[in-house]
């Protein structure tokens, strides 16, 4: 135990610079508290020429296929900050489990598609497979759910994920400021994904969801069974609309247990201004888990950023120096259950709606018609002047925006298909859940 922790570095963008820092910054501290030192001593990336924050990189083994560099005889660890859930990032994972070394990884999407077979893997080989980093940057919610809430039973693990989202929706609020303006000063800033319909269409959130959900219910992770919506749609109208009502907007990934099953779901939702979650702005993430002997822990932090995120592969690593190995979704991957999932149609919850009625006489009744046909119970409505109307048409359009009471998912959707199909709204109505906190 008392060598050196030798690591592979594949990737040397801002998370692997970072981890380069802390080391450099912190080794002596890290030495100390692992009881051995840790060193890089070889890197892997797509050019070697590039300049990675002023660090030397000549006294590591350079290799160009971090799949070579994963089985070598140089490394006990293989650091994987490539991304991507196929290509090199999923080689040189692979490469370096069937060959014995630990692994510790930020990639969110390899194991949001290939969790079970990677874990499987890294049991057979007795090996750590470590990934703090994937989910919400510097927040330890893996360590949280896999060690910490080891005694108790999860019944809701949810969060704001996604900080380029959250970015976007707190600036659009905040200073009255469109969608796509604000999406390019996100981008602008690093937040955003290299390709933003990732972080905006809810795809990002979706990845790191589902490896919380296995971790927290026991189940197999599921992507395919799981429901997204993205923000895209939200206009400066809805924020001004919720706000009024006593609502924020925010992008939540949300799984929960119900007797048909989990609800795995990714949609943008209103929650109670004053609530903590409400509170959470600009480019920070959250994370709220429910357990039944530890009630509600509330977890807040930086989600991206080269230093934050490096903070969580550190100490994966150190986890792995001082021999500390759990298994990879907190249970023998034999153990983990089919993924049983509960269709969204039974989803029971409240509402916002908005709806860009005609102005006409008896179009009110035909939709309070319609959703008295279902069983929706309104509970309470506000109307607009036409300049917070959804769509841009002229003043023959009533903009109405109304919460429900609790119902079902289903119900819902009938009455809106019904009040767009009996011609009462210029637009499709639009229909944003709200998540009881
Ligand atoms: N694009 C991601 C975000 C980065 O905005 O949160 C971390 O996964």
């Amino acid at each position: 135990m008392n060598d050196s922790l030798r690591i592979g570095l594949a990737g040397l963008g801002t998370v692997g610079t970072g981890v380069l820092d802390e080391l450099a910054d912190h080794g002596g501290l890290i030495a100390d508290r692992c009881g051995r030192t840790v060193k890089v001593t070889a890197v892997s990336a797509r050019t070697r020429s590039k300049d990675r924050g002023g660090h030397d990189l000549t006294g590591f083994q350079w290799f160009d296929d971090p799949a070579e560099m994963a089985q070598s005889d140089g490394i006990d660890v293989l650091v994987e900050l490539i991304g991507g859930d196929e290509g090199p990032a999923r080689a040189c994972v692979e490469a370096a489990l069937k060959a014995g070394k630990h692994v510790v990884t930020a990639n969110k999407a390899l194991l949001a598609r290939h969790g079970v077979a990677l874990a499987k893997l890294a049991e057979g080989a007795g090996v750590a497979l470590n990934y703090e980093a994937a989910v919400a940057g510097a927040i330890p919610v893996i360590k949280t759910l896999r060690e910490n809430l080891a005694g108790n039973a999860v019944t809701r693990v949810f969060g704001i994920l996604n900080g380029t989202c959250n970015f976007i929706l707190t600036k659009m609020e905040n200073e009255g400021r469109d969608f796509a303006d604000v999406l390019k000063e996100a981008q602008d800033l690093g937040y955003a994904e290299a390709d933003p319909t990732f972080d905006i269409g809810g795809f990002d959130t979706a990845h790191k969801l589902v490896i919380l959900t296995s971790l927290a219910f026991g189940t197999e992770v599921s992507l395919e069974d799981i429901f997204i919506e993205g923000i895209e749609d939200i206009t400066l109208a809805d924020i001004r609309n919720a706000s009024s009502m006593g609502y924020k907007f925010k992008l939540l990934g949300v799984a929960n247990r119900t007797e048909d099953g989990i609800e795995q779901r990714v949609h943008p939702a209103l929650v109670r201004a004053g609530s903590p979650i409400a509170d959470v702005g600009d480019a920070f993430n959250a994370v709220v888990v429910e357990g039944d002997f530890s009630s509600t822990l509330f977890l807040e932090g930086r989600g991206a950023g080269g230093h934050p995120t490096a903070s969580s592969v550190v100490a994966d690593i150190c986890d792995i120096a001082r021999g500390s190995r759990v298994p990879v979704f907190g249970l023998p991957a034999d153990k983990l259950k089919p993924f049983r999932r509960a269709a969204m149609r039974a989803h029971a919850g409240g509402y916002y709606v908005a709806l860009d009625m005609l102005d006409r006489p008896g179009e009110l009744a035909g939709v309070a018609k319609a959703f008295a046909d279902e069983g929706v119970s309104i509970e309470s409505v506000i109307q607009r002047g036409p300049a917070m109307s959804r769509s841009k048409v002229g003043a023959d359009i009533a903009p109405f925006v109304l919460i429900t009471h609790d119902t079902l998912e289903s119900a819902m959707r009938a009455a809106l298909d019904k009040i767009e199909a009996q011609g009462h709204v210029a637009s499709r109505p639009r229909m944003v859940r709200i998540e009881r906190l």
